[in-house]
């Protein structure tokens, strides 16, 4: 089978961040042929276009990283409406220098875990604009919009059973899209030639 690698965007850079509970349960949920890696955006400097020619290691080091990737997921909370400044700011430094943004035509898929009752769906959703600005194909359905609750993941870091089963769809629904993507995408190529 296939293997493809999924890099992970944590949108959150609490110690104790329920994003990053969510992504490291979701990474146990994958099948054998998705690998899940996480990529720290915490040491990225502010996006500066002054700068978006020089050479920067967290930047060059971070860029790398998604661009090895087949596929990314973002697992983000919400602020104020919207997606964490941080995340932007990664986003941002990966669409830079124009012409050469490591995010197009790759798949993508969206989850969000937070306490209030919308479950970050408005943060996603601004996220998705963002995400077909940079030409990401990101998989619209299930939603995964999670309200934080005690006891939602095990003491062992498991997904407990009230969020499990949409989690798992979620997956099986990404690794579908993930393959969907990868065969279309060389067709497309082979045409090309
Ligand atoms: C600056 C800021 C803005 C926030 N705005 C929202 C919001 O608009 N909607 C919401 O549901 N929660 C909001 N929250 C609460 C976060 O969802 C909550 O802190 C969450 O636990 C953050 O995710 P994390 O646990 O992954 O760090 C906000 C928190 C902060 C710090």
């Amino acid at each position: 089978m296939e293997t493809f690698s999924v890099a992970v965007i944590v949108g959150s850079l609490r110690h104790e961040s329920s994003n990053r509970r969510l992504a490291d349960a979701l990474a146990r949920l994958a099948p054998a042929n998705l690998l899940f890696e996480q990529i720290d955006i915490g040491n990225l400097p502010l996006f500066n276009q002054d700068a978006e020619r020089t050479d920067c290691p967290p930047v060059s080091h971070f860029r790398a990283a998604v661009q090895h990737a087949h596929a990314v997921v973002f697992v983000t909370p919400e602020y104020n409406r919207s997606i964490p400044g941080p995340l932007k700011n990664a986003i941002d430094q990966g669409s830079r220098p124009a012409g050469q943004s490591i995010w197009a035509g790759k798949p993508a898929g969206i989850l969000g875990i937070s306490p209030g009752p919308l479950g970050t769906a408005p943060a996603q959703q601004h996220l998705r604009n963002v995400l077909a600005c940079l030409d990401m194909q990101t998989m619209a359905q299930p939603d995964v919009y999670l309200q934080y609750k005690e006891a939602m993941f095990s003491i062992d870091g498991q997904i407990g059973d009230s969020a499990r089963p949409l989690l798992e769809r979620w997956m099986a629904g990404f690794a579908r899209w993930v393959a969907w993507h990868s065969h279309s995408h060389s067709d497309c190529v082979q045409a090309e030639q």
